[in-house]
């Protein structure tokens, strides 16, 4: 964790992965008084040299390794899709960049072991985009249980809904599907979280879950896993992820419902956004073409834009990260070895639910990879 000094390093940005989040990660980036460098580099060339124009980058490439090795860069921001996570994450600590790297780490438990070791063994700063981190509600609720005002925490209870218009477009991205699920894609967002909120303390010794695969057959993943944690000290949590309601559904991604038990108290939030809804005569046009008449506005976990930018949460996880790497302030970013507790956690959902049976933790990665695809 770096220390607060007044040691400044100015930053010479890798922007890997030209999307949406390599979109806005690269604007805050260009804002940032301590940036003096951008490179850009996507597969898809048209897309990156049109963000690499409007960053009015210094160099733009559609081979990560060219952009990587450059003697200017000396910071990453890996955005690619899921399965090319790993192989672009080896590749900035082998040139010992720090990084904030798209979740999941990986998408195979042992290169995200191998992943957080290299990046131990290289001293290298990597974290990992857990952006709802950077939400005032998330922030203040870890306060409130850190400082013991619910007492010992007993027990907590977390609903996820996802409009599928998210599993279409994760999916539709990557050619092997085999290992995306709703836990490793977005349950994850879920599960960090609250374990953020429920602090290091609590350690998961048992996963029971079950899995149901019907409306999201064709895209090779399951519609829901529903799971019960067990902690050390006996706290349970029930976790329920469903990515499979209708893309009429009004929120862009996320509706969280989530209750936190303990001896001295309960908190619950509602993370919803029913708090604002937009009903038109006129459909709404999400990004995909699907139209919707009604809208819970805000929804979109990211942020939104407005007067042509960008507000929201991973502004806010941007910016708190180039005041990282710049200045060595202290940030509440996932660290890799998060990053990869949550990766084997929401495997570890998938392979109770495939067994069909409770799942004891801690389990090696090997052995939850290999059963996972057997
Ligand atoms: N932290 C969050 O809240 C959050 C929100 C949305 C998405 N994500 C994650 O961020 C990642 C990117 O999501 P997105 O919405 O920006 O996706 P996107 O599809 O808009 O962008 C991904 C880009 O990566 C490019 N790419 C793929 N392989 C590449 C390679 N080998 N080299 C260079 N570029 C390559 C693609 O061409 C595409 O332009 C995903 O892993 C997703 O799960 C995180």
């Amino acid at each position: 964790m770096p220390e607060n000094d007044k040691t400044k390093t100015p930053i010479g940005l890798a922007i890997v992965g030209c999307g949406r989040v390599g979109r806005i990660r690269g604007r805050c980036a260009l804002e940032y008084p301590g940036t003096e460098w951008i490179g850009c580099c996507d597969i898809d060339e048209k897309k990156g040299k049109q963000l690499a124009e409007d960053l009015n980058a210094d160099f733009f490439t559609t081979d990560y390794k060219e952009l990587l090795k450059r003697s200017e860069v000396n910071s990453a921001v890996l955005a690619t899709d899921e399965n090319v996570h790993a192989e672009t994450l080896f590749e900035s600590i082998e040139h010992g960049h720090r990084i904030i790297a798209e979740k999941p780490l990986a998408t195979n438990v042992v290169e995200s072991a191998k992943i957080v070791k290299a990046a131990q063994d290289a001293n290298i700063d990597l974290v990992v985009g857990y952006t709802q981190r950077f939400r005032r509600k998330w922030l203040v609720a870890r306060e409130q249980v850190a400082s013991g005002q619910l007492g010992d925490i007993t027990s907590a209870t977390t609903r996820a809904f996802l409009n599928r218009m998210v599993g279409i477009t994760r999916l539709e991205a990557n050619e092997d599907r085999s290992l995306l699920t709703p836990m490793v894609i977005s349950g994850t967002h879920a599960l960090d979280v609250i374990l953020w909120v429920l602090g290091e303390g609590k350690k998961p010794t048992e996963i029971y879950a079950r899995s149901v695969a019907k409306a999201l057959t064709g895209l090779g993943t399951q519609d829901s896993t529903y799971s019960i944690f067990t902690f050390e000290d006996g706290t349970l949590w029930s976790m329920s992820c469903s990515w499979g309601l209708p893309v009429v559904w009004p929120a862009s991604t996320y509706s969280l419902e989530i209750g936190i038990v303990g001896t001295g108290g309960v908190l619950t939030i509602d993370d919803t956004h029913r708090d604002m809804v937009m009903a038109t005569e006129k459909p709404w046009v999400a990004h995909r073409g699907d139209e919707r008449h009604v809208n819970f506005l805000a929804s979109y976990p990211p942020g939104d834009i407005s007067r042509g930018q960008f507000w929201g949460p991973m502004r806010e996880e941007t910016n708190s990260w180039l005041a990282r790497i710049y200045a060595g302030v202290d940030t509440p970013h996932c660290t890799a070895e998060e990053g990869h507790r949550n990766l084997m956690l929401t495997m570890a959902c998938d392979l109770s639910a495939k067994m069909e049976a409770p799942l004891a933790l801690p389990i090696e990665p090997e052995v939850l990879q290999s059963e996972l695809t057997k």
